[in-house]
């Protein structure tokens, strides 16, 4: 979908002021971080959907029905990922940079896959995990704001276009086909993660990872979450920790914030 900067909304300013700080106040989701005129769009499309003619009306349908908040979050935020999203980088993380935090910390990993929505990128690292043979106490947290994502990220079912990049052996030692085709991830890949809602841009973070991956998510934020995220994420790796970025994403002022580039799309903490 096109979505150009510039965007007029048929409905009410005002109203709109008001829905945005009952979204804050009663929900608890500051929306102020993302991009404000891709957040108007899409709120205005719910509206429609739902043929309500102002804001306050959809607060009120929101506040009453656990459903159409669920809906509203789906929607505000883009879910799409797939196993092994530029496979490149991936192997990248097996040959080298996994090798690399061992040596540092050989007795287990703490890794985070920040923003996972449905759960590929988790399972992704515990598949190159497994593969290594990681030690049982390298541990992944995968988080997500999204709840209905990460419902699907636990039950781990996928249809076969979201493995495209996995060879069939791969499939056959990772995956089990459902009855209707679908593919399932074998519990033991489940083992190592964790799956927790949590919400990047105001929920305070844990410390002490060693590597934290945080892909195609801050492509919704403006400049300033951006900032006080890398921020905080900076924070949270350990010394010689690495933060893992998208292929279109990059932290310009990495050095202001304890942070040196360890190579593309991969920055280092300092020691
Ligand atoms: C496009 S997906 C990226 C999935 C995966 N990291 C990848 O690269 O394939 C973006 C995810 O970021 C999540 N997200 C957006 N805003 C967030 C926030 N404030 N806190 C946590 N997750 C957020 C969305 O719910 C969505 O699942």
């Amino acid at each position: 979908m096109n979505e150009s900067i510039i965007y007029n909304s048929p409905f009410d300013d005002r109203d709109y002021e008001k829905f945005l700080l009952e979204i804050k106040n009663h929900f608890q989701l500051d929306l102020s971080g993302y991009k404000q005129h891709r957040v108007r769009r899409r709120i205005d499309m719910l509206m429609r959907k739902h043929s309500m003619k102002t804001y306050s009306d959809y607060m009120a349908i929101l506040k009453k029905d656990d459903k159409l908040w669920d809906e509203f979050l789906d929607k505000l935020t883009i879910n799409v990922t797939e196993f092994f999203r530029n496979p490149e980088k991936w192997e990248y993380v097996e040959k080298t940079l996994i090798p690399t935090l061992n040596k540092d910390n050989p007795s287990g990993l703490k890794i985070w896959s920040a923003g996972c929505s449905t759960g590929e990128e988790p399972y992704t690292i515990s598949i190159i995990l497994d593969k290594m043979n990681a030690p049982a106490s390298t541990k992944i947290t995968a988080a997500d704001l999204d709840k209905f994502v990460l419902q699907k990220a636990k039950d781990g079912i996928y249809d076969e276009r979201s493995l495209i990049n996995l060879d069939s052996s791969m499939k056959s030692k990772y995956f089990q086909v459902t009855p209707s085709g679908k593919y399932q991830v074998k519990p033991d890949l489940k083992k190592r993660i964790t799956f927790k809602q949590l919400n990047l841009l105001t929920d305070k973070f844990d410390s002490g990872y060693d590597l934290i991956i945080c892909r195609n998510v801050v492509i919704y934020f403006d400049n300033e979450a951006k900032e006080k995220l890398y921020k905080k994420f900076s924070d949270a790796l350990r010394p010689g920790g690495v933060l893992f970025v998208g292929s279109t994403e990059r932290i310009f002022n990495y050095r202001e914030i304890g942070l040196k580039t360890f190579s593309p799309f991969f920055y280092q903490k300092e020691k």
